[in-house]
């Protein structure tokens, strides 16, 4: 794993460009991407540069179980605002919040065996999820509806009106699929997430921290600003 220290989010967002720059030189043609606030400065930095992202699949981690696309808290509405309207792809994707949860997850899966994922963006929950792999999930798990978990609801909570408006449910793309990505680029910013990540990086492997199995994979770049890097 290589870990990079940057000053803050801007300059991790800049460095997180840098290196899907790089791999646009070569092969990658296939980018996992997540929401939430962790992903801005990268986007702004995407939505800024002169690249094209023309011949490029986006293949994003979750959405929110029952907003639909056009809904301002939907992780659609999130990606059309920062990304894609202004810098469009060949294709995206993101789990149908409005989908039937029987077909979706198979759906989704069979988008993911069908479009290998490059290098996949993540950001990590305060308690260590990644997409929405709440604690306690399956390293082998693959798309499902997911419930949300306290802590990650009251985190949520910053970017609604009202408590109660929430999602209680995602669906998330899983742990195996994620895994499955050639390259991996973790961002964490933050004090709150210095817990996380110390866990994330040096505690042992476990369900009850989903990102640690990050441990396990060969091309992890993990770029931390110094307040989230502050237990490490
Ligand atoms: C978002 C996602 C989540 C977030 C995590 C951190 O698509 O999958 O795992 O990356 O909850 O959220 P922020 O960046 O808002 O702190």
């Amino acid at each position: 794993m290589e870990k990079i220290i940057v000053k803050d989010n801007i300059e991790g967002g800049k460095k997180a460009f840098e290196l899907i720059k790089e791999g646009m030189r070569q092969e990658t043609k296939v980018l996992g991407l997540a929401t939430g606030s962790t992903p801005i400065a990268l986007y702004k930095e995407m939505t800024e540069s002169d690249l094209d992202f023309g011949h490029m699949t986006a293949i994003n981690l979750d959405e929110y179980f029952g907003l639909s696309a056009d809904n301002d808290q939907s992780y659609h509405y999130f990606m059309q605002e920062q990304l894609f309207s202004k810098k469009p792809f060949k294709e995206t994707f993101i789990p149908d919040g409005l989908a039937d949860e029987e077909t979706e997850p198979a759906r989704y899966d069979k988008i993911i065996d069908e479009h290998p994922i490059d290098i996949q963006i993540l950001g990590i929950g305060t308690n260590g999820h990644i997409g929405f792999n709440e604690p306690g999930t399956s390293f082998d798990s693959t798309t499902r509806k997911v419930s949300l978990t306290e802590s990650t609801i009251a985190s949520n909570k910053r970017n609604f009106e009202k408590a109660e408006e929430v999602p209680r449910y995602a669906y998330s793309m899983g742990i195996k699929s994620i895994l499955s990505a050639k390259e991996i680029i973790l961002m964490v910013f933050g004090e709150e997430k210095a817990e996380a990540i110390k866990k994330t990086l040096e505690g042992p492997i476990t369900t009850d921290v989903p990102g640690s199995v990050l441990q396990q994979h060969p091309n992890v770049v993990v770029i931390m600003d110094e307040a989230a890097a502050k237990l490490i």
